[in-house]
């Protein structure tokens, strides 16, 4: 389990990141990192019980997470991305231990274009295994962030990314055995943006009125370190890492990626009633924009919208929230040309194949020992066991059920593939199941019927819950993709 004292001790300096020096590295025994008990498992939508912090709204600006720059850039995109522990003022004036990519809580972003190779390489500066998941990415198995193929500490990897893929927001984030819910929690979590060039042709907002805003939750102590514990206590929401934040605007257009960076919250998002563009989901633009005036965003889900802040008066501040609770406000300060526009046709959504084989999948715990167990079809997860094999090439239907018969939620999200929601409890999708999907929301007694095609790839990825505590104590199965 990360030790926060430890953490404190070598971590915390003012004024900003700071190397954690290589300790004496104790393996994580199973359970180590994964505070998960039974009475935890109320779910999400259990009241938050959690003491607030009182803290003014809108006193912090918004930051944007910064562009990370190629170390190197002919036919490839190179990065180098140490894996290190920080401290970062994510309450303000307070410095709270993290760990961080790069230093930065939130992480930096990598920008990528179809068709271009990129890759990272990641040093890990922990004294912990660490790696790293490109979430929504079709990436060879050896790049995937296998939960048992990690980097130790002090090694290096490099992690290849084809992008051979449409223009999506992803998130990389840490995918390490039983320690990504804590990592993740703790700030390994970044975004990935693939822009491609028809995409560019549609002249959507872009460049500095084109902003990726990563949202989760967290819960603080008096000392304003980060608590890994009850999920139904993270009542702090952050917007690129601050506590409530301001973001001021110019009279245009804005294109926003949302990101639901929580390790296990639903985000019902609003504009208090004013209406915003959707235009694309997980996996990129929908076939043409919706007009939504609310959203529901579960962890690991991306939601792309445009907001016109033209028809408001300079001077205007507009609430997005979650449900109603205050996350972020758009402050309208200044007027600013605007030749951007959002076309009434985005992308057509590719062909569906007819699909060769049927499988079920339920999700549910196992709740008859101490410690809960998360179960797919009834069983653990196991590195050592695959539960699919996926012939290459092929089309599937899974048929995915949450087998709670207690008010819990799950959500689901394979690797390798970006796939289509047919149904949704024998009915017809939600409007949050539109376009390509990598993550689904499945509530207690729920079904959600999907669709993927398998093109290239050999090797072994993970389903799983996103519900990252879910996953950590094994709500997750294991597909092996064969010639
Ligand atoms: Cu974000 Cu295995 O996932
Ligand atoms: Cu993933
Ligand atoms: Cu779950």
């Amino acid at each position: 389990m990360l030790n926060r004292r430890r953490l404190l001790a070598l971590g915390a300096t003012a004024g900003g990141a700071m190397l954690l020096p290589f300790t004496k590295f104790t393996p994580a025994g199973a359970k180590d990192g994964v505070p998960l008990r039974k009475e935890y498992l109320l779910g999400d939508r259990a009241p938050r019980t959690g003491v607030r912090r009182t803290l003014a709204p809108f006193t912090t600006q918004m930051p944007v997470p910064q562009v990370l720059q190629p170390v190197q850039s002919g036919g490839v995109d190179i990065y180098n991305i140490p894996i290190q522990a920080a401290t970062a003022e994510i309450l303000p004036g307070v410095q709270t231990p993290v760990l961080t990519y790069a230093g930065q809580f939130g992480g930096p972003t990598i920008k990528a274009k179809t068709g271009r190779r990129v890759k990272v390489m990641y040093q890990n500066r922990l004294d912990m295994p660490a790696n790293v998941h490109l979430h929504g990415g079709h990436v060879p198995a050896a790049s995937d962030g296998h939960p048992m193929d990690v980097i130790q500490p002090g090694q290096a990897r490099v992690y290849d990314y084809p992008n051979d893929q449409q223009g999506a927001t992803l998130w990389y984030h840490d995918h390490a055995h039983h320690m990504e819910a804590e990592h993740v929690y703790r700030g390994l979590h970044g975004f990935y943006l693939i822009e491609d060039d028809s995409e560019r042709a549609l002249n959507l907002p872009s460049g500095a009125y084109d902003v990726p805003i990563m949202l989760r939750d967290s819960e603080f102590d008096a000392n304003g370190e980060l608590v890994f514990s009850d999920p139904a206590n993270r009542t702090t929401i952050l917007a690129n890492g601050k506590a409530q934040p301001f973001f001021p605007v110019a009279a245009r257009k804005y294109r926003f990626r949302l990101l639901n960076a929580s390790n296990e919250h639903i985000f019902q998002l609003n504009l208090g009633g004013k209406p915003m563009t959707k235009i694309a989901s997980d996996g990129g633009l929908l076939p043409a924009p919706v007009q939504v005036t609310e959203m529901v965003l579960a962890s690991a889900e991306r939601v792309e919208v445009v907001i016109d802040f033209s028809r408001y008066p300079i001077g205007t501040k507009l609430v997005l929230s979650n449900g109603g609770d205050p996350v972020l406000r758009f402050d309208v300060v200044r007027q600013a040309a605007d030749t951007s526009r959002v076309p009434a046709q985005l992308r057509a959504l590719p062909a569906l194949p007819a699909a060769t084989v049927v499988r079920d999948v339920a999700m549910s715990f196992d709740l008859t020992g101490t410690d809960p167990i998360g179960m797919i079809n009834g069983k653990a997860f196991d590195p050592n066991r695959v539960d699919f094999q996926i012939k290459r090439g092929s089309t599937e239907i899974w048929n995915i059920v949450n087998a709670e018969t207690i008010p819990l939620d799950h959500t689901f999200h394979m690797h390798l593939v970006q796939f289509r929601v047919l149904e949704r409890d024998g009915g017809a999708p939600l409007p949050q199941d539109a376009g390509l999907k990598d993550t689904v929301l499945v509530p207690p007694g729920g079904s959600v019927k999907v669709q993927a095609t398998f093109r290239d790839f050999l090797g072994k990825y993970m389903y799983h819950c996103h519900f990252l505590e879910h996953s950590s104590v094994g709500m997750m199965g294991q597909m092996e993709i064969i010639p």
